[in-house]
């Protein structure tokens, strides 16, 4: 495991990022590419008489961890560990930091006690429940908590400094990034916003709904800093909080995403005669190749894509695999979907039909049409692909 040489960092008097960079690291949950790594953001707030570790960091770095502690203060004197979120990226090292500071307290919500007893082992009398009532007074340094649930587990909460405004939202308003700095603008506030919206669709875009409470609650606190517990941490919340706001939101674009496989160049055909058609409409068309696409991209694109045209041709009397595959995180990712299309291919026995429309089924998507050929595509086709280029064009104009 890598991580920076570079050491801690002071956003505010006595407060402190301790977390770790894990450069190499590059799937998350077996599913999630990270080109880029990302990072563990763990943060030490030092009261005058207490003092606080926000979220700890992904099993095999505690030690990086504590060292990162050691620069500040004695980790054996920490008061309290508080536990935003129970998966094991922020929660793991929770044990071996309680090990070493024998008189701490695990801080987290109801429902986080539970899984800090059953993932983690923790003993139920070091745990503090904690709801939006509570306060942890520090010395000059006050905490409180926002429940935030299913953002993205059901026992998640946000902490919030109250004197120097920074929101501690773990996973919410993080993104997948290791290399950079540690603040937004220093990435770039391009770069950053578009990795965080990357994230967005990977992590959050199913809990649109509480995602769009907790950005209201956070919204009245008047934040100046947001730390997430990955990538980079915003000092400009505005930016993020507007981005959040219409991500959430289902802000969508005239836009149509199309992800597409094809095997002998007949479902390419088509999906090359649509693309045209609606960019000379005017149309934005996003256009992923399944067999060499990063899926997280074919995924930040649903968040603003009403029309999703699936190309795919028949393979074994179903869809291709990798076609099925990217329809199945359609369904599953919960995305503002609110229009699709079928263009597909056969030799001697079609399918692919149904496996999509079984695969969407109990979603609220419409069926805007289907073409669907045996072998490539002839003049029939093409005016097939025109009349549902003309039939996207309604629906996006009626939006
Ligand atoms: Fe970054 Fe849900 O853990």
């Amino acid at each position: 495991m890598v991580e920076t040489p570079k050491g801690t960092i002071c956003m505010a008097p006595n407060v402190y990022w301790v977390g770790v960079k894990h450069h190499n690291r590059r799937l998350f949950d077996g599913l999630i590419p990270l080109p880029h790594g990302t990072s563990y953001n763990a943060y030490l707030v030092v009261g005058s008489d207490k003092t606080a570790l926000i979220d700890t960091v992904n099993p095999g770095f505690a030690e990086d961890l504590l060292g990162r502690i050691a620069e500040h203060m004695d980790p054996a004197k920490l008061d309290y560990v508080i536990m935003n979120h129970a998966e094991p990226d922020h929660a793991d090292a929770g044990r071996y930091v309680l090990d070493v500071a024998k008189n701490a307290k695990l801080v987290t919500s109801a429902k986080g006690k539970d899984a800090a007893i059953m993932y983690f082992g923790i003993d139920s009398e070091r745990i503090i429940v904690v709801d939006e009532s509570s306060k942890l007074e520090l010395g000059g340094k006050t905490l409180k908590f926002i429940d935030a649930p299913w953002l993205h587990w059901p026992e998640t909460i946000f902490t919030y400094l109250e004197e120097d405004k920074i929101l501690f939202p773990c996973d919410f308003f993080g993104s997948h990034v290791a290399y950079g700095q540690f603040y937004a603008d220093e990435l770039g506030e391009g770069v950053s916003l578009d990795l965080a919206k990357l994230y967005f669709a990977e992590i959050m875009m199913p809990f649109r709904k509480p995602g769009q409470t907790a950005v209201e609650k956070v919204k009245k606190l008047g934040v100046k800093m947001i730390a997430p517990s990955h990538g980079v941490i915003w000092n400009d919340p505005k930016i993020i909080l507007d981005a959040y706001t219409d991500w959430t939101g289902e802000k969508m674009k005239k836009k149509v995403l199309i992800p597409y496989v094809s095997m002998w160049g007949s479902t390419e055909k088509m999906v090359n005669a649509l693309a045209g058609s609606l960019i000379n409409k005017g149309i934005e068309v996003q256009l992923f190749d399944l067999t060499n696409a990063d899926i997280g991209h074919v995924a930040k694109e649903l968040i603003d894509s009403p029309v999703v045209v699936v190309g795919t041709p028949t393979v074994l009397n179903g869809m291709h695999p990798v076609a099925a595959y990217a329809a199945m995180l359609v369904k599953q990712l919960r995305s503002p979907t609110k229009y699709a299309a079928l263009l597909t291919s056969h030799g001697w026995s079609g399918g692919a039909v149904k496996a999509v429309q079984d695969l969407l089924g109990g979603t609220k998507i419409e069926i805007l049409g289907v073409v669907d050929v045996k072998g490539p595509p002839k003049e029939a086709e093409f005016e097939k692909i025109k009349e549902l280029a003309d039939k996207i064009e309604e629906k996006l104009s009626a939006l």
